[in-house]
């Protein structure tokens, strides 16, 4: 191991070069930061696994320039598909759609479906309109934990992990809106919402003009997985701010309550949850906010957060 770090860098020529010779970019986006590969890289696509620690078979969210560029990883054929990437795109929405035998295996782990999104981010964009391609990129975080929303978040999970002479950290500053993009499954009917993000299902709904279903079946999202997203510090949730003092009792904790406003509470959640697992307390107590618009998506991220909290703590 040498001390060299991995350069970081806001140059989207140099990050096109890495990409192109099969290294890692992490990519800035509206949502979270990803770990990119070149999608026709399987060898660099490999390293995603190893680098994040996640397990083979989680299949990965294909990374476009636009929509008509979809076409050559998946079919948009449908109109409800068209709608929601017409409406949506750049943005944070990923839909399932069926894949073409152009994308890896090793991207969708072997499933008959891909994952694939627009960002709306402007290097983003714009090291996808240079590449000529498309990306694979997971969240650039170790597999479980913490979704990354800066560079510094990126460079504390993942920088000794990847390769200076290869990777490169693109710095496109704070990411935008701060949770994960909405998957929604185009591939069943009706189509279903496998986890709540960036795009309030309400507003798929609505774009739908019929009602999505909750998850079921076999394309649920690894990131379903009741425990994920989770700091180390057992995490306690409270629907009101009121109840707060009755799970403090005699232990020292970290309050998130951000709940007044959703946009913010979204955009700070991730920086949050990380401040409260550095500061050395027993537990992080956070105020669930109510269950509308981007509501959903920060409960579910911290309902996950706090899954591997020990019983007796809620005690
Ligand atoms: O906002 C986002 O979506 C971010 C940024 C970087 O784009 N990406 C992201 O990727 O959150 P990741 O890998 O951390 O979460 C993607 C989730 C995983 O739970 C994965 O299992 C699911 O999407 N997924 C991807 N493709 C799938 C497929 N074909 N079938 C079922 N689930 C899929
Ligand atoms: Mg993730």
């Amino acid at each position: 191991m040498t001390n060299e770090t991995v350069p970081i860098s806001t140059d989207v020529e140099i990050a096109v070069t890495r990409l192109r010779s099969g290294g890692l970019v992490a990519l800035p986006t509206e949502t979270v930061y990803g770990l990119a590969a070149d999608l026709e890289r399987p060898d660099a696509i490999a390293r995603i696994y190893d680098v994040k620690g996640r397990p083979e078979g989680h299949p990965l969210i294909v990374h476009v320039a636009s929509a008509e560029e979809v076409s050559r990883w998946a079919k948009l054929d449908d109109a409800a598909s068209q709608r929601l990437a017409s409406n949506c795109w750049p943005g944070p929405l990923t839909l399932l759609l069926p894949k073409r035998s152009s994308v890896p295996e090793i991207v969708t782990g072997g499933r008959t479906t891909v994952g694939i999104r627009v960002p709306a981010h402007p290097l983003a964009l714009a090291l996808l309109n240079a590449h000529g391609g498309a990306v694979a990129a997971p969240s650039a975080n170790r597999f479980g934990h913490v979704s990354p929303t800066t560079v510094d978040h990126v460079v504390r999970d993942l920088g000794t992990r990847l390769d200076p002479k290869r990777d490169l950290i693109l710095d496109g500053g704070p990411s935008a809106i701060g949770v994960e993009s909405t998957i929604v499954d185009m591939t069943c009917d009706p189509p279903q919402v496998l986890r709540p993000g960036g795009i309030a299902p309400d507003d798929i709904n609505e774009l739908l003009g019929m009602s999505t279903a909750s998850a079921s079946g076999p394309s649920r999202a690894a990131g379903m997985m009741a425990s994920h997203y989770a700091p180390r510090t057992p995490v306690l949730l409270v629907e009101r701010n009121e109840d707060i003092g009755e799970r403090v009792g005699h232990r020292t904790v970290f309050i998130i309550d951000r709940t007044t406003n959703l946009v913010e509470s979204a955009h700070h959640l991730y920086d949050d949850l990380r401040r409260a697992d550095d500061a050395g307390v027993d537990c992080i107590v956070a105020v669930l906010p109510p269950a509308e618009g981007l509501g959903y998506a920060i409960r579910d991220r911290l309902m996950k957060a706090a899954a591997d909290t020990p019983r007796h703590l809620h005690d």
